[in-house]
């Protein structure tokens, strides 16, 4: 079954940044129309010729960091796909941000926590003492068999959030604290609770949404009574799951006014979404650093000599994300490295965050001096 992914991908702040609604589920699809699973696999399932593109996903993976590897591995993978006499299809900005968006959900419930310590938590973190697993041990309380919201984490916050009020007041008549959870705690959690017999059945999705109505989201749930803006958590939320956002949403229900706003079926992961996907936007290079990854890769060499059939890349009212860089690899790479070649360049590789850099410069307008 295919579950969607849908998250807004861009890589530059400012006026420049395209924003690509990236859907994994058409990544998942375009992984094989595109012949990237005859050598490659996303968490074992596929070629293993080269690596499992599921194990690359860390925290600073974002489609800069995938453009990057690509970009370092491409005179490699050209000639395994020569020797093979396999043909890539077509890879535009949209299909980049797909596939980005395919492995970053592939990757997500790669360690899905461990049941062992969901179990420990449940009874730790007192959820035990008024929810029955299968059958009520409160009136009123429904016990794990009957939450409709066990498919993932938002959808469990957000059952958990709406509930928080009267939950409080039991957690007051019982003297029980808060019980704070952790991203990890709450992924644990989530798997113990999936798994039990009388829970099995039910399907499970990680899905974020596009995020567009995360910012209206943020006003009419009055986060904005305490928080100016979305962008003005992002420092705060920069480098974290989605698990770990929502998991910081139960810890300061709390401190929430007595009522606070109800979330509908859906809104929880819509706000969140956009949070979570705000660190793409803030994922600006300096441009600063990126004129100077521009020259010493010699990229200016080319691109800054009309003469060389190279487009001119800086100075243009374009805008360059990720998914840019990844497509204009895919189309334009080969007879770069045929150029590069004659001119006894080196194929540039990247480290860090030199690819973000580079893009920030692409896209700061600056002529080159
Ligand atoms: C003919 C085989 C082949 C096909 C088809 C292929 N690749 Fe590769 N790919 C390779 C090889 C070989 C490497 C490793 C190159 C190296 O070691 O430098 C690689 C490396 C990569 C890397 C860097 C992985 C790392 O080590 O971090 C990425 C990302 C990648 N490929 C993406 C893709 C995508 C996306 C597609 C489909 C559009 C694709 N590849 C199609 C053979 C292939
Ligand atoms: C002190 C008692 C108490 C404890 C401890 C407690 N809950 Fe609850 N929980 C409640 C009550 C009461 C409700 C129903 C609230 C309502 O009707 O709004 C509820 C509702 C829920 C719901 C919504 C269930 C549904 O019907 O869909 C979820 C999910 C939930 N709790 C999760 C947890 C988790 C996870 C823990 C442990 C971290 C926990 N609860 C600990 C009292 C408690
Ligand atoms: C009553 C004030 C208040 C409201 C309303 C509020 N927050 Fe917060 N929020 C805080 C405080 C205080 C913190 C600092 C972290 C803490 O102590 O929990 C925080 C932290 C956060 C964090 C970062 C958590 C972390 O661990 O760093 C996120 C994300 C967040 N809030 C989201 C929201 C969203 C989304 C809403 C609207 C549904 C919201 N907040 C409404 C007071 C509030
Ligand atoms: C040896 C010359 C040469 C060097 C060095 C070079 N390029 Fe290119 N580049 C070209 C040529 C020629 C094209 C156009 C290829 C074509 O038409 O298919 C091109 C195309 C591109 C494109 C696609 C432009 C478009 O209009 O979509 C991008 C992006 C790009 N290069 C980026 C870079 C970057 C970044 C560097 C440095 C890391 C670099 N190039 C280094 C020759 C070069």
């Amino acid at each position: 079954m295919i579950r969607p992914l849908l998250i807004l991908v861009a890589s530059t702040t400012g006026a420049h940044a395209a924003v690509v609604a990236a859907d994994s589920g058409r990544g998942e699809r375009l992984f094989e129309s595109l012949s990237c699973v005859q050598c490659h696999s996303v968490n074992g399932k596929g070629g293993h010729v080269a690596a499992d593109l599921g194990r690359r996903i860390d925290r600073n993976f974002t489609p800069a960091a995938l453009a990057s590897t690509m970009w370092n591995h491409a005179p490699t993978m050209w000639t395994a796909m020569r020797d093979r006499e396999i043909r890539a299809g077509d890879l535009d900005q949209q299909a980049a941000a797909d596939l980005f968006a395919y492995f970053y959900s592939a990757r997500f419930f790669d360690k899905p926590g461990d049941a062992g310590r969901g179990k420990r938590l449940f009874s730790e973190r007192a959820c035990g003492r008024c929810h029955g697993l299968t059958e009520s041990i409160k009136p009123g309380v429904n016990p794990v068999s009957q939450w409709a919201a066990l498919g993932d984490p938002i959808a469990l916050t957000e059952a958990m959030w709406n509930h928080a009020p009267n939950m409080f007041v039991e957690f007051k008549l019982k003297e029980i604290a808060w019980p704070e959870l952790s991203g990890q705690d709450l992924s644990d959690l989530l798997v113990y609770l999936r798994n039990l017999p009388s829970t099995r059945e039910k399907p499970g999705a990680f899905k974020t949404s596009t995020g567009a109505n995360g910012e209206a989201l943020f006003t009419s749930k009055g986060c904005v009574g305490c928080h100016r803006s979305g962008s003005s958590l992002a420092p705060e939320i920069k480098g974290r799951t989605l698990t770990q956002i929502a998991a910081a949403m139960w810890n300061h229900a709390p401190k929430m006014p007595a009522r606070p706003a109800h979330f509908d079926t859906g809104e929880m992961r819509e706000l969140l979404s956009y949070l979570w996907a705000r660190q793409f936007f803030e994922d600006s290079g300096n441009a600063e650093r990126g004129k100077r990854v521009f020259n010493s890769k010699h990229c200016a060499t080319c691109h800054n000599d009309a003469s060389s059939g190279a487009p001119k890349l800086t100075g243009v009212q374009r805008s360059f994300t990720g998914a840019v860089m990844v497509s204009a690899l895919w189309h334009h790479g080969p007879r770069m490295l045929d150029q590069m070649k004659s001119r006894a360049i080196s194929w540039p590789r990247f480290d860090g965050r030199e690819m973000s850099d580079l893009i920030a410069f692409l896209n700061s307008g600056n002529e080159e001096k």
